[in-house]
């Protein structure tokens, strides 16, 4: 039974590399806060991988450990947090089914999310079957664990509505619950709670090349675990669209990469004031406004990059930290899907899962 106290999130990464800055507002300082206060599951959605990995399993389960890495560098704690692996779940694959059944393919179809990434990667009509599973896999991802709040990034708020949708189907459809219930009693009365999507502090985070995200594919990223020269160099590289000392160069901060990282990082707020003024007066350069940004980030991924060599030093530790994760959401995935075919009449036989 979860701690009341301690309301359950969920939340998780597709491994494509490793986490950069991103990463870290729109979700994992997030991650770092709940953590104090909430029962936290993170997974690694390394089937998701696929969809656009098939051919390179093997890169995806470095990336598995890479990303594993980059949580505990961020502080992630794993004898609080529990961080997993989405295949070794077997629970997951078999609610993916059964949510796959509640939906509709034309609803699937309208998720703006799907149509966004079919665009962007320029899909066209070449996705895999798996791609279109995807979405459904991941609300099986988070309904497994039952939980309250799912962090995510804004671009990832159509398929928690799809979670949410989903929920209250299955609770509709084999436990009885009436369509008209409030979603904060459905998980009282069904399997299933509707889960909310948090949103981290900065939605949207520009690319050092000002492009509107940043993001491995893009190449514009800087990394958490991007070291002391690379981070001054990008840092360096980063667009403000200022032509001439007294340009003030790209005035929306949204596509102004230096004023949206000291925005985001910066947290001397009259600094950062004073600094855009006299920027704007062509007192300052970009030069100087960069490089004190590149101290602002140096300080903040400094104790990073310690604990991150620690891991990296010791491999063994963080397939312990993946092991023990794992068993432990079996756990509780297990304990989900019996629920749930026992709504649905579909609990035959009892069965444990052990991880060797
Ligand atoms: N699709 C998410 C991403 O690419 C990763 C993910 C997989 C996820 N399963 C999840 C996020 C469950 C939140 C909850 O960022």
């Amino acid at each position: 039974m979860s701690d009341p106290a301690r309301p359950r999130i969920l939340t998780g990464d597709t491994p494509t590399g490793r986490l950069h800055l991103g990463h870290y507002v729109g979700s994992i300082e997030n991650r770092l806060a709940m953590q104090e206060t909430h029962e936290c599951f993170f997974i690694i959605a390394n089937t998701h991988a696929l969809t656009t990995r098939a051919e390179d399993p093997a890169g995806v389960t470095a990336d598995v450990l890479e990303i594993t890495k980059d949580y505990l560098a961020a502080d992630i704690d794993p004898a609080r947090s529990t961080i997993f692996i989405q295949s070794e779940v077997p629970a997951i694959a078999e609610l993916t089914w059964y949510f796959a059944m509640l939906l509709g393919y034309g609803r699937l179809m309208r998720n703006p999310t799907v149509k966004d990434e079919i665009i962007v990667k320029n899909l066209g009509d070449n996705y895999s079957f798996g791609f279109l599973m995807y979405p459904v896999g991941q609300v099986a991802d988070i309904l497994a664990f039952r939980p309250q709040w799912v962090p995510v990034g804004e671009d990832q708020v159509p398929h928690i509505e799809m979670c949410r949708e989903l929920a209250r189907k299955f609770n509709v459809a084999y436990c009885g619950v009436d369509p008209k219930t409030p979603d904060e009693e459905h998980e009282k009365l069904g399997v299933f709670p509707v889960p909310a999507a948090k949103v981290g502090r900065i939605a949207r985070l520009p690319g050092i090349d000002g492009k509107n995200k940043m993001s491995k594919s893009l190449g514009n990223a800087i990394y958490l675990s991007d070291d002391s020269k690379t981070l001054r160099k990008k840092c360096n590289q980063i667009f403000t669209g200022r032509m001439s000392a007294t340009d003030p160069g790209e005035t929306d901060p949204a596509k102004n990469p230096l004023w949206a990282f000291h925005d985001a990082f910066n947290h001397d707020k009259a600094e950062v004031a004073d600094m855009k003024a006299r920027y704007a007066e062509g007192k300052i350069g970009d030069g100087d406004c960069k490089k004190r940004l590149a101290e602002v980030l140096d300080t903040m991924l400094e104790p990073m990059r310690q604990r991150r060599a620690a891991f990296d030093a010791d491999p063994k530790r963080v397939l312990t930290v993946l092991r023990e994760g794992t068993s432990r959401a079996n756990g509780v995935a297990e304990e989900t899907l019996m629920r749930a075919k026992k709504a649905m009449k579909f609990d035959f036989f009892s069965r444990s899962l052990r991880l060797e």
